[in-house]
């Protein structure tokens, strides 16, 4: 897969994508949104927006900027924003592997179906990282390769056929993770049979050498939080907590 295939592929799909793909991973982008307690100016960037879906499920206090590189999704995306007259939502034509804004822009990354959707997931998430301000929170909310090792060799063979599709099936959470800054405060299977994951993240990238993160604190229905320099940044009042 590599980004003219990412243009062909979901531009193709660009018409129908909310008839297949809308009902049923709603649940999981509306887990995604409910548990960010979104706060008042908060500046968030949703990578590989597709048609927007979830746009409208966002609070409008906050402020919104939507990237994609399928110029048909964001074609749908920008008419969803203009329809629901979203003033707070800003949407870019943009590669997520090679992203144009200053490092620390954000203060939350959501990655919606997209980490297994794009043609090098190491460069998107070493963006994602870049681009969230220290201490800051990235979502990833996929399918990742299953635990079960039958399942999971089942998933590396049809792998291959379901890149014709726009997506792999074989990327393991762990895969993704590995050797970056993140760290996991909380992870819940969502969508049908729970074979998608909502993973968040905190942004425990250094600055001039040193982590900014002061605790990372999760538990099971308890709170998972992480703050930058005193200030206080997310609570979660529920849901499965993974160290
Ligand atoms: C499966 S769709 C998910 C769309 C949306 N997030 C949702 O919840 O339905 C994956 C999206 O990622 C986009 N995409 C893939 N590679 C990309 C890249 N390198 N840069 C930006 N967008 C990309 C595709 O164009 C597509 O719209």
């Amino acid at each position: 897969m590599d980004l003219a295939k990412v243009e062909r592929v979901y531009t193709s799909y660009a018409r129908i994508y909310d008839r297949i793909f809308g009902k049923v991973f709603h649940e999981g982008r509306q887990s995604v949104i409910r548990n960010l307690n979104v706060q008042p100016d908060e500046k968030i960037l949703e990578v590989g927006i597709g048609t927007g879906l979830a746009l409208p499920m966002y609070p409008r206090h906050c402020q919104i900027v939507g990237i994609d590189f399928s110029e048909g999704m964001l074609d749908k995306a920008k008419q969803r924003a203009a329809e629901h007259r979203m003033g707070h939502v800003q949407l870019h034509r943009m590669d997520a592997g090679a992203m144009e804004f200053k490092d620390d822009s954000f203060d939350t990354v959501v990655a919606a179906y997209v980490v297994t959707a794009v043609p090098d997931y190491r460069k998107v998430v070493s963006e994602m990282i870049r681009v969230c301000r220290p201490g800051g929170r990235i979502i990833m909310l996929n399918h990742f390769s299953n635990d079960n090792k039958i399942i999971a060799a089942m998933e590396k063979v049809i792998s291959p056929f379901t890149k014709h599709l726009g997506w792999r099936t074989d990327l393991a959470l762990q895969a993704v993770l590995e050797g970056t800054s993140l760290h996991v405060a909380r992870k819940q299977n969502v969508n049908p049979f729970r074979l998608w994951a909502l993973v968040e993240c905190v942004n425990g990238k250094y600055v001039n050498g040193k982590t900014h993160i002061n605790g990372v604190k999760n538990g099971n229905g308890a709170a998972a939080y992480a703050h930058i320099n005193g200030t206080h940044l997310s609570e979660h009042a529920s849901g499965q907590a993974l160290g």
